[in-house]
């Protein structure tokens, strides 16, 4: 364990922060190791979005297929063969981890296998396959986050699952409880329930979701049940118990039985074992790693990307993170900015947001105003049979500039981009109604919520009626 290996960057953790980190830097021509101790990716690729996305869009597919006959289509048995749909996202998550492998071969980053830990501000031991010390000029900590447990009744992974351990099952649950209705409740609630299963979500809140506001809970809440969620608010969850065959899940005065129980409570920091504390760094309360703008810590030449900072707990948060964290440790100057973060849940119908809502823009003072138009009135949502939903777009009124937007429906997740890019760029509702949308499109629907907010929208009576 004497050997010593010398790089001028070193990244720990090759999820969605830490390899654009590397990437980055590489680029700018430092030299560059990039240490992880499991699957290259991180939870993002392997047991994050890249799974539940393909999953999700095998769920999908079965919809559109089900629902064939509405089109004029008539179509023989279905049959879903999970083990099959499981086989396909283990295909997809291991295409994309040799592509990320390649991809950091390609930029000349040294890919370091194994568990790292601080001996110094610069230096860190790595255990692993081959054990060996790093010294570095700089360190960029991407360690990212791990599923919460709750320890009343911690997760066994054989009937009382968590995000990770559920992608395992090769089974449709029969019937499901999912404690936590926030973003992993809600998209496993989906997922299960268009396979089939009876679902159960337990949120300790009055509603789901509620941290997307009002307007997208009430929305999810409706759209969930009518597709056979059953939604509990408001419930203390005591315990669950293995029964072998299954779970009871006990609630306050009532027991719930159920195939398998899902805990999505949230997600902790992980930061374990890497004795930041021989750094000299300073770890927050939920052993959260503090940075600033320029994602520096408290101890200079050490920096922190992605949910290890507690910020945001999302995949492209984490990058934005790490390409600031790279160009500060070459020597070049960049802040992060998060006025402008898309936010997907990958539910049936899509929830997409960015900025502010209405009432968050109200709270901050401004003279806010909105548009909302519904997918109903949009020829490509008719065309589609896709007619669940809204745009809404939310700015100030006095300059017309957009603070905010939340869109619920087909492709969702694609539309928020062009509002993610006008809060960015400072854009006004007159530059989102003057630009040319392509028709028939749905995102048509930004066009005629900001001609909706200006009082003036084509495709929509108007409010009040002219005498
Ligand atoms: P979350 O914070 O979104 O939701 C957790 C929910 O569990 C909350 O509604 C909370 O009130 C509830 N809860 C907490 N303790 C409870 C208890 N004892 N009984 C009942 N309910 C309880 O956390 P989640 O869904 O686990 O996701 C973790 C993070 O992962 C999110 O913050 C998100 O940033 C990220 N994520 C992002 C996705 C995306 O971008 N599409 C998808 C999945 C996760």
């Amino acid at each position: 364990m004497s050997e010593r290996k010398k790089f001028q960057v070193v990244v720990i953790g090759s999820g969605p922060g830490g390899y654009v980190a590397a990437i980055r830097a590489a680029q700018l021509g430092a030299t560059v190791a990039l240490i992880e101790k499991e699957a290259l990716g991180g939870t993002c690729l392997n047991v994050g979005c890249i799974p539940t996305k393909t999953l999700l869009a095998g769920a999908a597919v079965l919809h559109q297929v089900k629902r064939a006959e509405s089109f004029g289509i008539t179509t023989g048995p279905v049959a879903v063969h999970y083990e099959k749909m499981k086989a396909r996202k283990d295909a997809v998550v291991a295409k994309m981890r040799g592509g990320l492998e390649g991809l950091i071969k390609s930029n000349q980053i040294t890919l370091l296998r194994g568990t790292a830990s601080f001996e110094t501000p610069n230096s860190l031991k790595v255990v692993g396959p081959e054990s060996f010390f790093v010294d570095a000029e700089k360190i960029i900590i991407a360690t990212g986050s791990v599923p919460m447990d709750i320890g009343a009744f911690p997760c066994d992974h054989k009937r009382i699952l968590n995000s990770t351990s559920i992608l395992e099952l090769t089974q449709i649950p029969k019937t499901l409880a999912i404690v936590g209705g926030g973003y992993i409740g809600c998209e496993f609630a989906s997922l299960f329930a268009e396979l089939g299963t009876k679902v159960t979500i337990l949120e300790a809140l009055p509603t789901i979701l509620s941290l997307q506001g009002t307007t997208v809970a009430q929305f999810m809440t409706k759209a969930l049940t009518q597709r056979g969620v059953e939604i509990v608010t408001g419930v203390k969850v005591l315990g669950i118990k293995n029964t072998g065959s299954g779970t009871t899940v006990q609630l306050e005065g009532k027991m719930l039985e159920t195939e398998f129980a899902l805990v999505a409570v949230g997600r902790k920091v992980y930061t374990e074992g890497l004795h930041v504390e021989k750094a000299g760094l300073p770890v927050g309360e939920r052993g959260v790693i503090a940075v600033n703008e320029k994602m520096e810590t408290a101890v200079p030449g050490i920096y922190a990307i992605g949910d290890v900072t507690g910020k945001w707990m999302l995949a492209h948060v984490a990058s934005h993170q790490g390409i600031v964290a790279a160009m500060n440790a070459v020597g070049r100057e960049a802040v992060a900015h998060y006025e402008a973060v898309p936010a997907v849940i990958f539910t049936a119908p899509e929830v997409a947001t960015v900025g502010l809502t209405l009432e968050q823009a109200k709270q901050k003072g401004f003279q806010a105003v909105s548009g909302t138009f519904p997918y109903m009135a949009l020829g490509k949502a008719q065309a589609a049979l896709e007619t669940e939903g809204f745009a809404e777009v939310i700015a100030d009124s006095k300059t017309g500039q957009i603070l905010g937007a939340t869109v619920i429906g087909h492709e969702a997740s694609n539309l928020i981009a062009e509002m993610t890019l006008a809060i960015q760029n400072e854009l006004t509702l007159e530059s989102v109604e003057e630009t040319i949308h392509a028709h028939p499109t749905v995102a048509e629907a930004w066009h005629e919520a900001a001609a909706m907010a200006l009082g003036m929208p084509i495709n929509y009576p108007p409010r009040v009626k002219r005498a």
